[in-house]
């Protein structure tokens, strides 16, 4: 059964009769041109011919309608999108504590105040350009494996934006997307977790969608890119959302089902670090070598010149070569 006028007009592209509508979700045809005021107040824009009845025009660039209806029926409960809030992490894990945010939960904004990025450096977020997504996340699984959740969301983006643009997006330990060797987006996970099991894991997701050179503060703009500036054309977000959640409901169902080596050896195709040379800056510690591979757990294997090896677990990758 459709659960709204959503699903129904975006089935079909031509107009679709008041009649129709009604029947198909129970409700009169009163109640249809109320939902369907509703839905134009929230930036849809929807035809009406009396002869003919609704068509879809076009859909807001970033709506919770449109993406509930492209991925309901799977893992995700719930989705919010809001105009600017703080941080979409912290939101998502304070709402978490205060009121119960179920679990597989998305929370979207479309711009925001404090973006928080790894190691507290600031995540650049002005509106109406890019995606700022957090999913609150309830994975069962064991405290040691939390970082595959990361690695998990890395996979995910990547498949997402190749899917959506045709873009060949690689991954630069431990979870930065990178086009034509620069920064296109990050993930930053923060779990709250007992000594065995994962409670609660908040996963935020900032992709750079349609950002143009000028959005770009001076101090990231030869470091970073967008989409549109890789391919020369809008994308939408909406789209690009829905493609996200659907590939991560799909690395984690394959994480559960087949365990965690088939979800590393993805990561190692995807990876644009392994087999370099890097430098990798740990607080005040710099240290020189080749990124060798990844561990079981995700972390990063560098083989120093002196032929020792260190497991890396935290720390910012620079490629050399
Ligand atoms: C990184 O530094 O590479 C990680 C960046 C993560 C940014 C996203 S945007 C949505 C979510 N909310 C935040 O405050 N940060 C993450």
């Amino acid at each position: 059964m459709p659960e709204n006028i959503i699903d129904l007009l975006k089935k079909n592209n031509d107009y679709y009769s008041g009649a129709k509508i009604s029947a198909e979700l129970g409700i009169t045809r009163a109640a249809v041109w109320k939902k369907v005021i509703a839905l134009r107040k929230k930036g849809f824009i929807i035809d009406a011919l009396p002869s003919k009845g609704y068509r879809l025009v076009k859909s807001p660039d970033l709506s919770a309608d449109y993406i509930k209806s492209a991925v309901k029926g799977g893992l995700w409960k719930d989705i919010f999108v809001y105009d600017l809030v703080s941080s979409t992490n912290e939101l998502a894990m304070s709402l978490a504590t205060k009121e119960n945010l179920r679990a597989d939960t998305v929370i979207i904004a479309d711009s925001q105040k404090k973006g928080k990025g790894r190691l507290g450096r600031i995540w650049i977020s002005p509106p109406g350009r890019n995606i700022y997504m957090s999913i609150a996340f309830n994975p069962g699984l064991d405290t040691r494996d939390a970082t595959m959740l990361t690695l998990l969301t890395a996979v995910a983006c990547a498949h997402a934006v190749k899917n959506i643009s045709g873009l060949p997006v690689s991954i630069k330990w431990p979870n930065d997307l990178i086009l034509s060797g620069k920064k296109l987006g990050g993930i930053l996970t923060e779990i709250r977790a007992d000594i065995d099991k994962v409670n609660l894991a908040v996963i935020g997701i900032g992709i750079n969608v349609n950002m143009g050179r000028e959005d770009f503060t001076d101090e990231i703009r030869s470091i970073a890119t967008s989409i549109k500036e890789e391919s020369g054309k809008d994308c939408s977000r909406n789209e690009l959302v829905i493609e996200v959640l659907r590939q991560i409901e799909h690395f984690y169902n394959m994480l559960i089902n087949l365990g965690k080596y088939p979800l590393l050896n993805e990561w190692k195709i995807l990876s644009s670090t392994l087999g370099k040379s890097v430098k990798v800056v740990m607080g005040d510690e710099t240290l020189i070598g080749l990124a060798e591979d990844i561990d079981d757990n995700g972390m990063l294997i560098l083989k120093l010149d002196s032929g020792l090896r260190r497991q890396i677990s935290a720390g910012d990758v620079t490629l050399l070569r």
